[in-house]
């Protein structure tokens, strides 16, 4: 079985993802690290992310050993992250590993923005999960506090609506729900509650 989730930053997409791989004893990959670390690469070799040549051949030699995840899991990845993502090469050198994590057994749920629309079509589960930009805000803004960092959610919640807008808007595969994927809106849900929709979302589908 392969379950494919996409979804704006801090919906809920990567809990649900892992969740979803416990219940189902599937493989999880969360594909937004793939692109962190490519956004990482540039940073470290000392270029802008918006370097497409320093973009592109990080995306070719990427090696994720070299990376611990809190590294990337932080802002500066984030935003590192949304801007190699809109290069077409980039996203290009990242679909082989993709969709071989996929296609190993026993199956994977894979969280990112064109799970469902680019890198698994055929997916047999699909879900875009949602959730209003200020309570995603406060989310990943506990997040990075319970990390250790001193972050306010207004300047949290103005880096969210930057990213949703460049994630949306960029020509090569933007962030958008297939037509076959079922919505799930988490605004109001906990933690326990969207995984058990999810989990009844994926019960009604396979
Ligand atoms: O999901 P996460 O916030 O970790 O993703 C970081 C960035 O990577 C996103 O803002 C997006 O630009 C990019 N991304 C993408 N396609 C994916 C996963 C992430 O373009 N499948």
């Amino acid at each position: 079985m392969i379950i494919a989730i996409d979804g704006p930053a801090a919906s809920g997409k990567g809990t649900i993802g892992k969740r979803l791989a416990a219940h189902y004893g599937l493989r999880h990959l969360d594909t937004g690290l793939l692109y962190r670390a490519v956004g990482k690469s540039v940073l470290d070799a000392g270029k802008t992310p918006d370097d497409r040549k320093a973009a592109i051949a990080a995306a070719q030699s990427l090696d994720l050993t070299r990376f611990d995840e809190a590294t990337l899991k932080g802002a500066e990845a984030g935003e590192a992250a949304s801007h190699v993502s809109a290069i077409p090469e980039v996203r290009a050198a990242l679909v082989n590993y993709q969709r071989a994590f996929a296609a190993e057994k026993p199956g994977a749920v894979l969280d990112g923005r064109d799970i469902g629309t680019v890198i698994c079509p055929d997916a047999d589960v699909k879900i875009f999960v949602t959730a209003a930009p200020e309570v995603r805000a406060t989310r990943r803004g506990n997040e990075y506090r319970a990390a250790g960092k001193a972050v306010d959610d207004a300047t949290v919640l103005a880096d969210i609506r930057k990213r949703d807008e460049r994630d949306s808007s960029r020509a090569a595969s933007p962030l958008r729900q297939a037509d076959d994927a079922v919505l799930l809106d988490t605004t109001a849900m906990g933690v326990e509650e969207a995984v058990a929709a999810a989990i009844r979302i994926v019960e009604a589908r396979r």
